[in-house]
């Protein structure tokens, strides 16, 4: 079998005067004007508690979008149910099958409900129109794509080698149990990859979004259930972590989990996964995608407007709320008085604002909690006397929670948010002697905690080859002359090790042989 070969989904300026961006502001207009009553999706129907929740957008948290229904450890035990109960059937459907429900979401996503998906990120998750089209759009399609195709090979592998009067054969069965799809708010595309492509492998899903990104989740189910995904073989529930932790991993069933969130958080998972292992048939896999601390660090030979762009980009787009985003820097203490004034004048261009008005670049972060502890850092920062604030540093949470962009000089390299995740609109800088190459790269290294992506800037080949052998641990996507965002599906496989994950490359082969267990069949004659 061949299945279509992938390309990558074209992007959408939504430049004014297009008809994209008319069709657009109108899917806009209309979410505003509804108020949706969103349930939790379990054995195929919509189930609905009464226990109700507000939607609001982060850039004008009175604004009710509509609610959702709230489910209890008892949802959890149903959608377990549901999903097990939808197993054999899903599993023996021909992989082609399977493949053919994720193609037409994937088409019904870059088609019929590109611009509802675009308006529910936009107006759930606060990301501008470009950005929500590169993100629930353009990389959800893109995953759904690639997927199909890196199954297709997986399916399609070489079988082994076979001595005389022998057969030998390898089946790739998909897990024993169900697996738990915990996804983060950050990116709708994460959020529909992580149960997807787990569940086209032949498995069933139990699925948990964010409480900020359950707006555009919903979508997501309705493109699937148009798509033809028979019912139980996701079921997405809204409940607390604490309550669906509580039945998942004592479940005996519970055979893997897919998760992007933070750092801490699966941590504790994994050690609950520990504490229960004797309860479960089968060694459940562990797949997570964590925090970063992403860096760009500069060489003397690096071009100025190249660094400048690479960590104006890298560092504020999606509001820094990317665990790609690049949020410390390491600079020359040669290029620092050319680099400052640039930065300030183009950080000050940026508009800031909701999302509906096309023209803001900068819009809010996701909810309260985010801004309190963005801002906390940003206070501390002006008060500390090995820090200061040289760009930004204001915010305002009165009608959205917006945070300017900010930068911080950290006059120590050790200081605090040059290694502590902030997630959010943040950028610390390091100047160093341009005679510490060496030793930076070393610093480099060393505080890379995290080890997801990084980037060098410079024009020289061999401080190029130095950082990137230096630096071969320090991240699991890394770029040169470039910011360290925007990994696209099919080009760069994404992920990190340390602790940012297990880096299993998401939207790659590598992920979704994590979610077959492999039976070898030997016959001989
Ligand atoms: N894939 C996203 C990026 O690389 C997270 O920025």
């Amino acid at each position: 079998f061949n299945v279509p070969t992938p390309v990558n989904e074209p992007v959408n300026s939504y430049a004014p005067g297009t008809k994209e961006r008319t069709l657009l502001e109108a899917a806009i207009t209309e979410a505003r004007a509804q108020e949706v009553d969103v349930p939790m999706y379990i054995g195929g129907k919509e189930v609905r508690t009464g226990n109700k929740a507000k939607l609001t957008p982060p850039h004008d948290h009175q604004h009710v979008l509509g609610y959702y229904h709230e489910g209890t450890k008892s949802h959890v035990e149903d959608a377990i149910h549901a999903a097990l109960t939808a197993k054999e059937k899903w599993e023996n459907l021909p992989w082609e099958q399977r493949a053919a429900v994720f193609l037409k979401a994937a088409e019904l996503i870059s088609t019929k409900y590109r611009y509802k998906i675009n308006a529910a990120t936009m107006l759930g998750q606060s990301k501008n129109a470009y950005q929500a089209e590169i993100d629930s759009a353009c990389e959800l399609a893109d995953f759904l794509r690639f997927n199909v195709a890196y199954m297709t090979e997986i399916y399609s592998q070489q079988p082994p080698a076979n001595a005389k009067g022998v057969w030998n054969r390898v089946e790739q069965r998909p897990l024993e149990g169900f697996v738990f799809a915990l996804t983060p708010f950050n990116f709708t595309a994460i959020a529909g990859n992580l149960p997807s492509c787990v569940a086209m492998m032949g498995n069933v899903v139990v699925w948990k979004p964010s409480n900020t990104q359950i707006y555009s989740a919903n979508v997501i189910m309705e493109v699937f259930i148009e798509a033809g995904l028979p019912a139980g073989v996701i079921n997405l529930v809204y409940v607390s972590g604490p309550d669906a932790g509580d039945v998942i991993f004592k479940h005996p069933d519970f055979a893997g989990i897919h998760f992007t969130g933070s750092t801490g958080v699966f941590q504790n998972i994994w050690k609950t996964i520990g504490e229960n292992i004797d309860r479960y048939k089968t060694y459940p896999r562990i797949v997570g995608e964590t925090g970063g601390k992403d860096f760009i660090l500069a060489h003397p030979s690096a071009d100025v407007e190249v660094l400048n762009t690479a960590l104006l980009r890298g560092a504020f787009e999606f509001q820094g709320q990317k665990c790609s985003a690049a949020s410390r820097a390491y600079i020359p203490k040669s290029l620092w008085n050319d680099l400052r004034p640039r930065m300030e004048k183009d950080i000050q261009s940026f508009k800031i604002g909701g999302t509906e008005d096309f023209s803001n670049f900068i819009n809010a972060v996701i909810d309260e909690k985010a801004f309190d502890k963005i801002t906390s850092y940003i206070d501390s920062a002006k008060n500390a006397a090995d820090a200061e604030v040289v760009i930004g540093g204001e915010y305002d949470k009165s009608k959205g929670y917006f945070i300017h962009p900010t930068v911080i000089l950290a006059k120590k390299a050790d200081y605090e948010t040059m290694s502590e995740e902030l997630f959010g609109p943040v950028l610390t800088v390091y100047v160093y002697e341009d005679d510490k190459w060496a030793e930076t790269l070393e610093l480099v290294d060393k505080t890379s905690i995290y080890a997801l992506t990084g980037s060098i800037i410079s024009q020289c080949r061999y401080a190029i080859d130095e950082a990137a052998y230096a630096l071969r641990n320090a991240a699991g996507n890394f770029y040169i002359n470039d910011k360290c965002t925007g990994a696209v599906v099919g080009q760069q496989p994404f992920g990190g090790a340390r602790g940012s994950g297990t880096n299993d490359k998401a939207g790659s082969m590598i992920n979704l042989l994590r979610w077959v267990s492999p039976r070898t069949i030997k016959e001989t004659f």
